[in-house]
């Protein structure tokens, strides 16, 4: 595996697994084992090669952090200790203790901030919400469900599909979120937020939560945090931050300022497994009201009750979030930001934001091809100005298909537009050059044939 990580280069980015190896995978229970040479092998010519391809620092689609060595080595450690971190005394609990204490210090969240590991941020946008739920309904709420109350919450367009998910888990409801409209940088309209919470009051609806997105997954765009947190306090709405790979940004000095506001917030989701490149999966959710978060989520129960021994060292997760078998998550964070430090994970930002602003460059001094969203961080959207929405998407697919490069494509204006975030550490400027020389030589190629 180490090989494999230092060959990553001179290998495709993805390649389609072959009908005849996905027919492997259908095989009856093997009733006998095998040698484990024989497995690894395996493994080695059926799954290794046939994986997502997010290693690759030509890998731009979606929003995919690279992983690194120290998160892969720790994962084999964490395999051998076996700990189940859901709860009891143990070292696997101060370890996550410690990471949560970093992550809140990084996002400028008081010491007593709470928090969890968790999968990723889809779920750490649903333990957000059902304590933003905890603390207008209580522990009624918890009892007897929403009771006929309208609770409605508030997001910009841009907001991530796992938001009104998590509202659609917590029974709130899909209706319940108020999609508010953006202005040309793709930000939340704050007066129109103003507008939409004075109707719902009006109206008899509950605002219960306003979520700031801090990197939106589109284009990347960062919410004035700041207002939204006047505005959740002045109304007295719970404000979280969806700060999936945004969080990161903290670490930056130069860019920090833009996500001014999100130390003010009542609860922040973000991934490690995205920008800080920790092995998936690695999410984290945040949250001020250390009260809340453990209100929300603890229930007695009688074989977990103990106060000493092993059964001692509550919280225990298991009270902080849904989980109760948990693996050791937190020894690849705490091993990754060990080894590298906090200002690498900083260093990592200012490099993925310089290669963006690159590429925007680029593609706004190529006759063919337009922008067609600002860049504000990471992310560009961008589209061959003569292509129809199939043929952008052919061309996304043949650039995968052919191992080249992973963009992956968004609709911004009602168009598909191609979509390069730039998360990978490994990802250089050199990269971004041949992705629009590529793109270039496959126009010219279709202005010729046609
Ligand atoms: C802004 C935002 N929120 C939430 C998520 C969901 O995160 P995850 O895929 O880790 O569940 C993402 C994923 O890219 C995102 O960009």
């Amino acid at each position: 595996m180490i090989d494999h990580l230092a060959g990553l280069r001179a290998g495709p980015v993805w390649r389609p697994m072959p009908d005849a190896v996905r027919e492997g995978f259908k095989s009856r229970l093997p009733a006998g084992g095998q040698d484990v040479a024989a497995v690894y092998d395996e493994f080695s010519q059926t799954i290794a090669p046939y994986v997502t391809g997010n290693t690759h620092p030509r890998f731009m689609g979606w929003v995919h952090g690279g992983g690194n060595p120290v998160s892969m080595l720790a994962d084999l450690l964490a395999g051998a200790m076996n700990a189940n971190c859901g709860g009891r005394d143990h070292a696997g609990i101060a370890v996550e203790r410690q990471v949560i204490a970093w992550a809140a210090e990084m996002v400028g969240m008081p010491e007593t901030t709470s928090g969890v590991l968790l999968t990723g941020s889809s779920m750490a946008n649903f333990v957000a919400v059902l304590c933003a739920k905890y603390r207008v309904l209580g522990q009624d709420g918890r009892q007897n469900g929403l009771s006929g109350k309208k609770l409605v919450a508030y997001a910009s367009t841009g907001v991530h599909r796992c938001v009104p998910g998590a509202l659609d888990m917590a029974g709130m409801g899909l209706n319940a979120l108020r999609k508010i409209p953006v202005d040309d940088d793709y930000r939340m309209d704050i007066p129109a937020l103003r507008r939409a919470i004075a109707a719902d009051r009006s109206s008899g609806f509950t605002p219960c939560l306003i979520v700031g997105t801090a990197g939106t997954v589109d284009v990347g765009a960062i919410d004035d945090l700041a207002a939204i947190a006047d505005i959740a306090a002045h109304e007295k709405i719970w404000f979280h931050a969806d700060a999936a790979f945004g969080a990161l940004t903290c670490l930056s000095p130069a860019l920090k300022p833009r996500l001014a506001g999100i130390e003010r917030a009542d609860s922040v989701a973000f991934d490690f497994h995205k920008w800080a490149q920790v092995s998936y999966d690695a999410g984290c959710v945040l949250v001020r009201d250390a009260a809340v978060q453990r209100a929300t989520f603890s229930q007695p129960t009688n074989y977990l009750a103990a106060a000493g021994g092993l059964a001692g060292g509550q919280p225990w997760p298991c009270d902080l979030g849904p989980d109760l078998s948990r693996g050791f998550r937190a020894l690849k964070v705490w091993m990754t930001i060990s080894a590298y430090g906090a200002d690498a994970f900083g260093a990592i930002v200012d490099k993925s934001c310089a290669i963006a602003s690159h590429l925007a460059k680029r593609v706004a001094a190529s006759p063919g091809l337009e922008l067609a969203a600002p860049a504000p961080l990471n992310i560009v959207c961008f589209r061959v100005s003569a292509f129809t929405d199939l043929e952008t998407e052919n061309l996304v697919a043949a650039l995968q298909n052919d191992g080249l490069f992973a963009p992956s494509t968004t609709v911004i204006s009602d168009r598909l537009a191609i979509r390069a975030a730039i998360v990978n550490h490994r990802t250089e400027i050199s990269d971004i050059d041949a992705l629009v020389d590529e793109i270039e030589r496959r126009v010219r190629g279709v202005r010729v044939n046609a």
